[in-house]
């Protein structure tokens, strides 16, 4: 979603691999979890600029992406068994003398089929292409290739029909139609601990905002609680607060990191990222409240907020806590062009957009009321976030200090 360039690239690298992997009589299951694997692969890549490098075929630095993703996975259950596929993804087969078991048979797949994709020039006929691409490929055998997988993608590349079963790859899923699916157990603690999962994806691509999602999430989640929610209902809230911004992956990194405020034409490409979360978690048909949520967080009750444009009666009231504790969190945490406010201003601001008709009135005086509890609740889980953030840093190198945001004055 970020970039045309990128554009079904995980989709078509998910095809090739279950392709080559067929080809060299893989087992169902780990079919399975090589499609996995390649669906993921470069989820370490987190602005532009590196998705942007993660498709140069010579790039040098991709180890830095795949080591990202690995560190991201590892810790979720159900992506930890291909974690270190993706870790090893961009490693050359004749380049692991140390500790050659240790780089999975999928990796070299996953690597294959990855390069395969850069390679092609979307713009032009891809059977005209396919001689080009197999000369270049083929004599990498044994060297940045592994010879098994070289031979199985010489093999298949000799057929027309996996150039075009390529080319509609990203329209349907159809030939992974026959792998067995990958169980998963979506119960409450499971949603919730996903949900935490793809807060960090969302978050931890800038120190500032690195615990934002955290911060949302206790205070919606607090305030659900107020108003009167289920348990049940609360715990929802919870995960809405994780997940509301997650159309965000699809707004470059540059942005969200910009030291200042953004001119309209950078607003217009934040702005979508609420729509995006829609069509991100429209899937979910069982939670069809939280969608709503999540997606309306940006509408004011006067019918000025965005993307839809709905009025106070239209906006349901999950919604309308997400949106008080998003401004909430926002106005009381650091930004790039900013230091975070003190709570009496935050909580001035809060109640003149809700005198404005922007915001529900008994939401935020039930904020009002016990303003310095929400700052306790925000904060408290924002110091969890932020020791994971710092954690999750520890363990890259150097290099990985890549964040562009500077300190606010
Ligand atoms: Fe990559
Ligand atoms: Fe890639
Ligand atoms: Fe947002």
């Amino acid at each position: 979603m970020v970039s045309p360039v990128i554009m079904g690239h995980h989709q078509r690298v998910a095809y090739l691999s279950y392709t080559l992997g067929r080809a060299m009589d893989t087992p169902p299951e780990q079919l399975s979890l090589l499609v996995l694997s390649a669906s993921l692969h470069d989820i370490g890549a987190m602005s532009l600029l590196d998705r942007q490098r993660a498709l140069e075929f010579e790039e040098r630095n991709h180890y830095l992406h795949a080591e990202m993703g690995y560190h991201h996975l590892k810790d979720f259950p159900l992506f930890s068994s291909v974690s270190n596929v993706i870790r090893f993804h961009h490693h050359p087969w004749n380049h692991t003398p140390d500790a050659p078991d240790e780089i999975p048979h999928a990796s070299h797949i996953l690597h294959l089929a990855d390069r395969i994709d850069v390679l092609i020039d979307y713009s032009r006929n891809l059977l005209e292409q396919s001689r080009e691409i197999r000369d270049k490929i083929l004599p990498l055998a044994g060297t940045i290739f592994s010879p098994e997988v070289i031979h199985a993608f010489h093999s298949q590349s000799g057929k027309e029909s996996f150039w075009l079963e390529l080319l509609s790859a990203t329209q349907n899923d159809q030939p992974f139609q026959n792998i067995p699916e990958i169980y998963a157990d979506w119960s409450l603690l499971n949603i919730v601990e996903f949900s935490w999962f793809m807060a960090r994806l969302i978050d931890f691509r800038c120190s500032f905002t690195a615990t934002h999602s955290s911060g949302v999430s206790a205070v919606a989640e607090w305030l659900a609680n107020l108003v009167g929610f289920s348990q049940n209902e609360c715990q929802m809230m919870m995960i809405a607060g994780f997940l509301h911004d997650i159309g965000k992956l699809g707004v470059p990194t540059e942005l969200i990191n910009k030291p200042g405020k953004l001119t309209d034409a950078e607003f217009n490409q934040v702005k979508p990222h609420a729509y995006l979360t829609r069509q991100i978690l429209s899937p979910l048909k069982n939670l069809p409240g939280l969608v709503d949520w999540c997606s309306f967080h940006h509408e004011r009750l006067d019918g000025s907020g965005y993307p839809y444009h709905l009025n106070a009666q239209q906006v349901p009231l999950g919604a309308k806590i997400l949106a008080v504790a998003d401004i909430f969190t926002a106005l009381i945490e650091d930004r790039p062009y900013r230091k975070g406010m003190q709570i009496d201003r935050a909580i001035q601001i809060i109640q003149e957009q809700s005198r404005s008709g922007l915001l529900d009135q008994r939401i935020v005086s039930l904020l009002s009321e016990d303003a310095e509890m929400a700052r306790y609740v925000c904060l408290n889980s924002q110091q969890y976030a932020q020791s994971r953030y710092s954690e999750f840093f520890k363990h890259l190198p150097e290099s990985f200090a890549f964040d562009t945001c500077p300190l606010p004055h």
